[in-house]
């Protein structure tokens, strides 16, 4: 196999060049921030958290308190934070398996018993809206409280509303490769104002965002991150272990507090561009996945013609998991990969945690068959072409 000298990231977009301006002008950042992402998700209150875990964990903490319950509903296929931010709130994990679209399975959530669950996430992968409402309803009906994982699909829409504000409570995640990459932090946006607000939704941005040092730290920030996702210099960077970069780790011992001023600043600056962002990823997804359709045996994770999805990555279900793995040696230079790299009941260190034992099959079939492949502006017509002709000889 050839040796490539790039490595293209696999999510997210270049930090649009207005953003540095907008980290300098804006009088109010935090206050901009509130108010975008409440408007944004019909949210009244809103908690900024250091990452989306963390923001989880109190989110979950909160339910559990309420309920007097000791469960959290997770799907089977999911982000590792999410089951570690239910261990570090002091809860099981329930898993719900998924189905091949990723999403959670109807017919398994209907088995599922939930007199002792306190929440169920729904996940919102890959940028594409879940459906929500006869979940919610089920949910409801058992006492238990829902969160709307807007992690990866800021932006995104159905026809229940935008992914984030279905539920009791959205999750946002300004993480690295998330549609809002202000490299740290994370947002509870509250459909009704949490009752009572202890400290931990109460919580300071750690830093005053108004203050120059904050507004130099989050320029640094972005043109880091830029910098960072120029191939020539991520596939060096991928090449040092103590970077970690690309790798999923369940730690329930994660950082816990408030976000950090740098971050709010370029959360706040990159908001204005969001849309702008979404719609450019939109139009590569769509391209790659018609061709795909029509040129190869994979299949893209896309959303119904009447919703609208935002692909940070775009999930696309090889034939078979030998043309999956090959697709993942072959591309890898691409920014392709696996995702997670298993369902969340093989996680080892989970085992303890785990209400019953379950055994995920859907989970493990969708595990075994996905790709992601990058949407992002930074790739050109020739990477598209190369992506297509690599997957019809393996289709
Ligand atoms: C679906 C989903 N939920 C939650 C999280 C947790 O966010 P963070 O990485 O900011 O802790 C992530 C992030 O990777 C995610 O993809």
């Amino acid at each position: 196999m050839r040796t490539r000298l790039v490595r293209f990231p696999p999510a997210g977009s270049p930090i649009p060049r207005a953003t540095i301006g907008a980290v300098w002008r804006e009088p109010d950042p935090e206050g901009a921030l509130r108010s975008g992402l409440m408007e944004r998700l019909s949210s009244r209150w809103l908690s900024l958290h250091c990452s989306g875990r963390e923001a989880l964990r109190v989110a979950f903490r909160y339910f559990a308190d309420r309920t007097g319950r000791g469960e959290i509903v997770v799907p089977a296929y999911t982000c590792y934070s999410i089951p570690a931010a239910a261990v570090a709130a002091g809860l099981r994990v329930r898993l719900v398996d998924v189905d091949l679209a990723g999403q959670i399975d109807p017919e398994a959530l209907r088995k599922l018993p939930l007199e002792r669950a306190a929440a169920l996430v729904v996940g919102n992968l890959f940028g594409v809206p879940e459906p929500t409402a006869s979940a919610i309803e089920l949910a409801h009906r058992a006492g238990v409280h829902v969160v709307d994982d807007a992690a990866q699909s800021l932006g995104a829409r159905s026809c229940e509303g935008p992914v984030g504000a279905r539920g009791d409570v959205g999750l946002l995640s300004f993480g690295r490769g998330k549609p809002l990459s202000a490299l740290a932090g994370g947002a509870l946006a509250w459909r009704n104002p949490p009752e009572p607000v202890d400290d931990g939704l109460a919580l300071e941005v750690s830093d005053d965002p108004k203050a120059t040092a904050q507004r130099v730290g989050a320029m640094f920030r972005a043109v880091a991150y830029d910098l960072a996702r120029l191939p020539g210099i991520l596939r060096l960077l991928v090449a040092i272990p103590a970077l970690h970069i690309g790798a999923t780790v369940y730690d329930p011992g994660f950082r816990r507090g408030p976000m950090g001023g740098a971050s709010v600043v370029l959360a706040a600056a990159l908001l204005q561009k969001l849309d702008v962002m979404n719609r450019s990823r939109e139009r590569v997804a769509r391209a790659i996945a018609g061709r795909l359709v029509a040129e190869t045996g994979f299949r893209a994770l896309v959303a119904r013609d009447d919703e609208f999805a935002i692909y940070p990555r775009m999930g696309v279900l090889a034939p078979r998991a030998d043309a999956r793995d090959a697709a993942l040696r072959g591309l890898g230079w691409l920014g392709v990969t696996g995702m997670y790299p298993g369902p969340v009941d093989r996680i080892p260190a989970l085992a303890a945690h785990l209400a019953d034992a379950p055994v995920c099959l859907g989970a493990r079939e969708f595990c075994a068959r996905l790709i992601t492949v990058p949407t992002h502006a930074g790739l050109r017509a020739s990477h598209v072409e190369a992506l297509i002709s690599e997957l019809r000889r393996l289709s």
